[in-house]
């Protein structure tokens, strides 16, 4: 698997895209709404008297409803704010995703857009602009000192690669896809290892490209416990390797296609994500927190009661068939996918009988250091 080729989200707007069936992360950019509109303010102040514009990236803009969303909430912020001088300012957006991204959706709902912002916010509008900008936020992405607010939303848990000593086959997951119960220790490590490498170049081609005292606001997914082999986003992987599973059973994929399979992916604790900062040695944590979001984008109780295991589990798996269908498609026959995510949807309500599925959700807003200082260990 190769990630900048393989990973990108269902393309178009038909019933199994990503713009479909992106609810769930669209939850999470409206209830980090606070974070993103402080973080505009604070880009703001740390424009330079004398430029005219704040630079705006969106790492992970993906396609569909969600890539205008963060658009429009930073242009709210703006209109929000009474300040004068930020009335005068212009914004420029980059919208950045791998290049198997659906851009050419992107671009043409562009139009649509400015109309609905227009009719809705009026004049009160600072002049924007809106560029693509294909590449992998793992890589230089803008020239030194250009850009006052990168936002990410639920990208970061992508890893730039499956480690590769998994990926070579050295270490070996039977039966998994991601980590779960039986993973081991060795596999977990590696994981881990992988998550620490990106995560720690991510801040050091983040800090070059912003400004001092740029901003970043980054939401993904993570862990609540420190227990690596039980977080909630490993248990729904799980049941999706369960019907991998059932799909090998049945003679239908070969056993070693699916132990050959393993997502690029690591949820982190809290405390993993802030250890890795701490020694970058290069942002302020201004907010970090952790919130949970129902594994039904469509349920929004709040407490442990599931009104309907089965539509909920067909929920589910609407949601992250939009997310790893392209992944599968690469490395499975394309025929098996109907059955696949009807049997994930099915062991998905089973285990909501049991226990209600939430995913930890890790929100952090940065702040960029003005002269880097070397890690110390
Ligand atoms: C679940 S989608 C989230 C999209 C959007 N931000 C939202 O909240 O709806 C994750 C996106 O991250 C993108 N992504 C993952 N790894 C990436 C990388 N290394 N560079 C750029 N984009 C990446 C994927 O292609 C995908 O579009």
């Amino acid at each position: 698997m190769k990630v900048e080729r393989d990973l990108h989200m269902s393309r178009g707007d038909g019933e199994t895209s990503y713009a479909t069936n992106s609810r769930l992360q669209e939850k999470s950019i409206l209830k980090t709404r606070p974070v993103l509109h402080n973080a505009v303010a604070a880009a703001h102040a740390s424009l330079s008297p004398t430029a005219g514009t704040m630079v705006v990236a969106d790492l992970g803009c993906s396609s569909g409803p969600n890539t205008f969303l963060v658009v429009s909430e930073v242009l709210a912020a703006i209109v929000a704010d009474q300040r004068e001088e930020l009335q005068d300012c212009h914004v420029q957006f980059f919208l950045n995703d791998l290049p198997g991204n659906d851009f050419n959706l992107v671009f043409q709902s562009l139009e649509l857009f400015k109309k609905v912002a227009t009719a809705e916010k009026g004049e009160g509008l600072p002049p924007y602009y809106v560029a693509g900008l294909p590449g992998s936020f793992y890589a230089r992405l803008f020239p030194d000192r250009s850009v006052h607010l990168f936002h990410s939303s639920y990208c970061l848990m992508w890893r730039s690669k499956v480690p590769e000593d998994i990926s070579r086959g050295i270490a070996r997951n039977e039966g998994n896809i991601y980590i779960w119960e039986a993973t081991p220790p060795s596999v977990v490590k590696l994981y881990r290892k992988q998550f620490e490498e990106d995560f720690s170049l991510f801040l050091r081609l983040r800090h070059s490209e912003l400004v001092s005292g740029g901003q970043m606001v980054l939401t993904f997914l993570g862990r609540k416990n420190n227990d690596v082999l039980r977080g909630q986003v490993s248990y729904m992987w799980g049941l999706l390797a369960q019907a991998l599973q059932s799909l090998v059973e049945q003679g239908r994929v070969e056993k070693q296609k699916l132990d050959s399979f393993n997502l690029p992916f690591y949820a982190p604790s809290v405390n993993e994500v802030k250890e890795v900062i701490r020694r970058s040695a290069l942002f302020d944590i201004n907010h970090i927190d952790l919130f949970e979001s129902n594994w039904d984008p469509h349920d929004n109780l709040d407490g442990n009661l599931v009104l309907d295991s089965a539509r909920s589990g067909v929920n589910v798996a609407k949601c992250i068939r939009a997310v790893v269908e392209p992944l599968i498609m690469h490395h499975f026959d394309d025929h098996v996918l109907d059955d696949l995510f009807e049997m994930f949807a099915q062991n998905v309500a089973k285990h909501l009988q049991k226990v209600k599925g939430k995913y930890p959700v890790i929100v952090l807003c940065l702040k960029a250091r003005r002269a880097p200082k070397y890690p110390t260990n």
